[in-house]
């Protein structure tokens, strides 16, 4: 079993890593042994810090091993991906992979003879989803039936909480003037939009009245952000989703839960002021990022 996407993921299999990941947290001493002599592989084209940490502290305290390879000190750029996908598979019993394109966490996923999870490419962040589901389950009891507006650029952490509530029935409605090219799957919103879990809306401040969870992220995605190429792309963007910046304006008087997968970038897409706010719940979402990557590691394993 990889998790590639949870687009081929059962309700079950979602709801069971929910469940084990609260149930780790509340009792983490019980699961201390859990990965002995386990070995997570974490092989990363981009810059992480919840995503590598929760990989590598989480195996830590299952009692396992983790060994983070910086794709630049590998051989993988000399060789074919599934070749050296085969070898780590022979060191490994789960690889963290987070590439920049998302059809080689589908050839890894391929090629690969242990369990592959994607650490976040330009399509999906599925790893981030789970943690947000058990946030979510922690803070208002369920999900299903939880309306979550998402707003700014549609991207692959809206993707993937868009097939989060597909499998759930948590409602996810999207406020994106903007969207990723690379994150497009209409395959998946078609889909969600039958299940009657997903729509758009250009309708910011009625979205927000409605929702339960209001939900964003960067304008520009991290092997982005600092590409000078790209400049002129994150100036116009910048310009154009200014009136979408989570602030306290936009907010003010709203019974909301505010969520972020981080990194924020105060005084873009929120303000710092939000970020601080009673109602954010950003950092226990990131805590959670650590639980959930244990919940995640014990169901590839077969222990969960
Ligand atoms: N939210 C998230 O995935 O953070 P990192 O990019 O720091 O791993
Ligand atoms: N959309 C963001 C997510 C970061 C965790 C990015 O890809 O940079």
């Amino acid at each position: 079993m990889n998790l590639v996407s949870l687009k081929n993921w059962s309700t079950e299999d979602v709801i069971e890593v929910v469940e084990g990941s609260i149930a780790i947290k509340n009792n983490p001493e019980r699961y201390a042994d859990a990965t002995s002599r386990r070995t997570l592989s974490m092989l990363f084209q981009k810059t992480s810090t919840r995503t590598r940490c929760a990989g590598e502290v989480g195996m830590t305290q299952l009692g396992g091993h983790a060994v983070f390879l910086d794709w630049r000190a590998t051989n993988f750029a000399l060789a074919d991906l599934r070749d050296e996908i085969r070898v780590l598979s022979a060191y490994s019993d789960v690889i963290l992979a987070r590439f920049l394109k998302h059809a080689d966490v589908v050839k890894a996923g391929e090629s690969a003879t242990v369990p592959v999870i994607n650490g976040c490419c330009d399509r999906y962040h599925p790893t981030q989803a789970l943690g947000d589901l058990m946030t979510i389950q922690e803070k208002l009891g369920r999900v299903e039936g939880v309306r979550l507006t998402y707003v700014g650029v549609h991207n692959n952490v809206c993707n993937s909480l868009i097939t989060a509530g597909l499998k759930t029935g948590m409602e996810v409605t999207v406020v994106a003037p903007e969207m990723n090219p690379a994150a497009v799957d209409e395959e998946l919103y078609e889909a969600a939009r039958k299940a009657g879990t997903y729509k758009t809306s250009d309708q910011l401040h009625q979205a927000i009245a409605n929702s339960d969870v209001v939900y964003t992220d960067t304008w520009v995605d991290m092997e982005f952000f600092t590409d000078p190429a790209f400049e002129e792309e994150k100036e116009r963007r910048i310009e154009m989703l200014s009136p979408y910046q989570l602030n306290a304006e936009l907010l003010a008087g709203q019974d909301v839960l505010v969520m972020h997968c981080l990194p924020a970038h105060r005084g873009y897409e929120i303000s710092g002021e939000i970020v601080e706010d009673p109602r954010s719940i950003m950092f226990d979402q990131s805590e959670n990022r650590l639980h959930s990557m244990k919940g995640l590691i014990l169901k590839l394993l077969g222990i969960l």
